[in-house]
Formats: C-alpha cells, structure tokens, sequence
C-alpha cells in the first residue's frame, strides 16, 4: 500500500511541510485544490502551489475538489502530475476530461463523495486508472473517518481491472487495518501535526 501525504493541515506552513514530505518515504505529494464552490473553502491558486513546489521531488497526486475540473486540469498539466482526479459530481460528462489527461500522458483518477455510490463511475471503471473514494465529507483536514467507506471499497475491489484504489479522509494507524483492498491512502493530519513525518509513516506503510 502507498502512502500520499495531504500538507493542508499541518503543524508547519505549507513549504516547511512540504520539505519535511520530501525527507520521508512518502510515495506521493497529494495536492488538494479547493475552488470555494464545489466546496466552501477555497485554498491554494496555481501560484501559491508552484512556490510551495520549488524543492519538491516527490510525485505529484493532484485532487480537485473544484466545479470546473477542466479549467484547473488545463493549468495543472503544467507540473507533470503522475495523477489528476477530479469528482464525478463535478461533471456531466467525464470523457472529455479523461481523453484530455490521457493525451498528456497523465493518469486519470475518478474521486466520489460519501453519498455518491459506485454506480454512478461503474461505465468509466474501464477507461480510468484510479478511483478516489472520499472517507469524509471533501472540504476540509481533520476529519473522522466515516466507517461506511469499506464496503465501497470491498465493492471496487471486486470489479476490479486496470485501476488503483485510493481512499481519502480521516487515516490513520487504526483505520489502515480495515483498507486491505486499497492501493494508496491519503493521509493528512495524522501525518503533518505529528512530531516525527517518518515515524508516522512508518505506521501507515
Ligand atoms: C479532504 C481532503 C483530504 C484531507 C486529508 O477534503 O481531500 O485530502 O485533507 O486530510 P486528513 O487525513 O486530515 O483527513
Ligand atoms: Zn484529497
């Protein structure tokens, strides 16, 4: 199992975190972009994250939790991201937005809410590489782990094909023993206000 390591609530700035990620044996840097309407906060615009980018080296797992993914793919292309996902309540149509990261060689992820079923991503289950299940409400770090999320990802791991697994909100060394099925969790706080980034880790990984 991968760890991606979320920095938007952390004991340091965003930099200081970021350069702490780099230190450890994270496998991924996940970006959670906020747009203020596909959820109420809005974080980082594209010049904030380049900034806090300057020394990372980490691939890079980019989550929008935006209403106009393809406004944000469109500038996002630019860091070479091993991974984009963006929400499927966000769009109508995701074929478009999947073609677009194929074309840049980027892997495509599918993210849903905790109210949203399989169902709804069951047809682009064979034309996406990754599958973002949200174990909170999106919108904000530090939330509890809602214990619902397992069955979904049981009910992924049963269709399973070409994609990865990647579940996202409230991780930590307790929750990680009922994700066998996942390929990649997302953890943030448990991490980033924790004194020792490696040690943390350690307990994911
Ligand atoms: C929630 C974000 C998550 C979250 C992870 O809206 O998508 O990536 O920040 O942080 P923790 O692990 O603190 O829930
Ligand atoms: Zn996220």
């Amino acid at each position: 199992m991968k760890v991606a390591v979320s920095f938007i609530k952390s004991r340091y700035s965003e930099k200081e975190t970021i350069d702490l990620i780099n230190q450890t044996s994270a496998d991924f840097l996940h970006i959670d972009i906020m747009d203020g309407e596909f959820v109420e906060n809005k974080n980082y615009d594209y010049e904030d994250i380049k900034m806090f980018l300057k020394d990372n080296h980490k691939p890079l797992d980019i989550h929008l939790m935006c209403a106009d993914p393809l406004k944000y793919i469109e500038e996002y292309i630019e860091l070479k991201p091993y991974n984009i996902t963006f929400h499927i309540e966000a769009v109508n149509n995701p074929l478009r937005l999947i073609e677009l990261l194929h074309d840049n060689g980027i892997r495509c992820g599918l993210a849903i809410n905790p109210d949203t079923s399989v169902k709804e991503i069951k047809s682009y289950l064979d034309l996406i590489d990754n599958v973002l299940v949200m174990s909170v409400h999106p919108g904000k770090g530090g939330q509890k782990f809602i214990p619902d999320t397992t069955s979904k990802i049981n009910e992924l791991a049963l269709l399973k094909k070409n994609f990865t697994i990647e579940v996202d909100g409230g991780v930590n060394n307790e929750v990680i023993n009922n994700l066998q099925n996942v390929d990649i969790v997302v953890s943030g706080s448990y991490i980033c206000e924790s004194e020792d980034y490696q040690k943390t880790i350690d307990t994911l990984h």
